[in-house]
């Protein structure tokens, strides 16, 4: 990447507005090359990724498809299929994510859509088998012109419908607020996932930091993610669990940019949990030197 990866993290926001301008060859090749890079995710599921053009049918389509921003002028899209796998989801929200970072320091605009692609003409472009899911795929484009002062707006607005910190991030147990002085290098890497986009942008991931290990915990929405009726009736992926993958490339991306060397594990810490709607998802164990 050519920009500072927290750069790129904090330039991106979903954009709903594009310009009816086809990617450039050079770009779509620099794009397409990157996605065709992408065979695993950090907890081991496989996946592939590639950039098709959207057609007049795919923006109708859209309508359909349960997603709920009103997105004009799509002129790309990211699609992708993970094989399924016990961490099959956060796998995707990683892959793809790193996917979105990279487009958004091609300069172009994106915005992930959530919804029920396995089934769609999403899914016959990239030949979804049955072994497969595709819980979501990213808008790519051209960011129209005057959406950009709308989107600077509706950036603003939204990075104040962030969470803060005491919100998102704890020190030994939960209850025990994170500051970003009490972080110290982990500072950044734990501001950059407070950025991260996630579905209806409910912000589902906790972090529990217990000496040199982070924990990544999710809080799951009520009525929202697995289990719910509503996810039952539209047949939705789990994307809670994708959002965890976000979460996990913005905070791996931004460490290793800072030369802090590390690695995940699946190993859930005993730690007292709040309440029956929190899940352990995976941990961040430093590698000392
Ligand atoms: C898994 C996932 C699914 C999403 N689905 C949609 C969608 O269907 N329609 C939409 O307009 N935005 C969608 N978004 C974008 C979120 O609404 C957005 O990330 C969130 O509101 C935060 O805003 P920001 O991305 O501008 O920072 C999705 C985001 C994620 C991560």
């Amino acid at each position: 990447m050519q920009k500072p990866i927290a750069e790129l993290i904090r330039q991106r926001y979903s954009c709903r507005k594009y310009q009816d301008k086809p990617i450039d060859g050079g770009q779509q090749r620099l794009l397409s090359d990157f996605l065709g890079l992408k065979s695993a995710g950090p907890l081991g599921a496989r996946a592939r990724f590639v950039l098709v053009a959207a057609s007049d049918r795919d923006r109708q389509s859209l309508k359909g498809l349960g997603t709920y921003g009103f997105i004009r002028g799509a002129v790309g899209f990211i699609v992708g299929a993970a094989e399924r796998a016990p961490r099959d989801l956060e796998d995707y929200g990683y892959l793809m994510e790193h996917a979105v970072v990279f487009a958004t320091d091609l300069g172009l605009g994106t915005c992930w859509l959530g919804g029920t692609f396995s089934k769609s003409g999403f899914a016959k472009k990239i030949a979804v088998t049955a072994r497969e899911i595709m819980p979501a795929v990213a808008v790519v484009g051209y960011i129209a012109e005057d959406s950009r002062f709308g989107g600077w707006i509706r950036k603003r607005a939204g990075s104040d419908l962030q969470f803060p910190w005491e919100s998102l991030f704890f020190d030994e147990k939960f209850g025990e607020p994170l500051t970003p002085e009490r972080a110290g290098f982990y500072a950044e890497p734990l501001e950059m996932v407070r950025l991260a986009p996630s579905a209806s942008n409910k912000q589902p991931w906790r972090i529990v930091r217990v000496g040199e290990a982070l924990h990544f915990f999710l809080q799951r929405t009520k009525g929202y993610g697995e289990g719910s009726l509503l996810f039952r009736v539209l047949h939705l992926a789990d994307l809670q669990r994708v959002d965890m993958g976000i979460a996990m490339c913005h905070f791996e991306l931004t460490a290793r940019e800072l030369g802090l060397t590390g690695h995940w594990v699946i190993d859930e810490p005993d730690i007292k949990k709040p309440d029956k709607n929190m899940e352990y998802t995976v941990s961040w164990k430093r590698a000392l030197v």
